[in-house]
């Protein structure tokens, strides 16, 4: 028998995390030269999503996107990395936070963007769905939440 969400265990932030790796191409370019920023935006929330379907094992929809800055330019033949983490849920609303770097090709790395998501997991007839808790352990895992906590209420 299915179990209900309610009844899912609470899950740790690694369970969810996603890193996701592109090479900057032509297609992925805008007039200027460099990378198209909604190009940016679709892989941020494809990352975004994945998190959310890998912490609630539901479907979900964007309900908001914050703080969207652009520190870095990004150019053709770059590699980019995106880290995506859950950090808060409340009762059926996830924040997820995804991270952009540059990588150079002797490993470091420069961040790019910061982006935050509220996430909200859908049952099959596409109502809003409780989600699984969120343990959280380390200080960064804690002020994360506390910070989603202030920003949600
Ligand atoms: C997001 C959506 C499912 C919320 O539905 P709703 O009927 O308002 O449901 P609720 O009022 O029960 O809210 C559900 C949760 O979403 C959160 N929420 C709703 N709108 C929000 C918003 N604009 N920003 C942040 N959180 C939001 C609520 O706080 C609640 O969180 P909680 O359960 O953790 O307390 C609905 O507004 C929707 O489908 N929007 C369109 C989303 C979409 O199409 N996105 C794709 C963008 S192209």
């Amino acid at each position: 028998m299915e179990m209900k969400p309610e009844q899912r265990p609470m899950k740790h932030v690694a369970d969810s995390a996603v890193i996701q790796t592109q090479i900057v191409l032509s297609s992925h370019i805008n007039g200027a030269g460099r990378l198209f920023g909604g190009q940016l935006m679709e892989w941020i929330d494809i990352v975004a999503g994945v998190v959310a379907r890998r912490h609630s094992h539901c479907n979900q929809t964007t309900a908001s996107v914050d703080s969207l800055q652009f520190k870095e330019a990004v150019r053709l033949n770059d590699t980019l990395i995106l880290e995506g983490k859950i950090t808060y849920v409340g009762r059926t609303s996830m924040e997820v936070q995804v991270d952009s770097f540059v990588e150079a090709l002797d490993g470091t790395r420069k961040l790019v963007n910061t982006a935050f998501f509220v996430m909200v997991a859908l049952d099959a007839n596409d109502h809003p769905v409780t989600v699984p808790g969120l343990i959280v352990e380390t200080e960064e895992e804690k002020a994360a939440w506390a910070a989603g906590r202030d920003g949600m209420n």
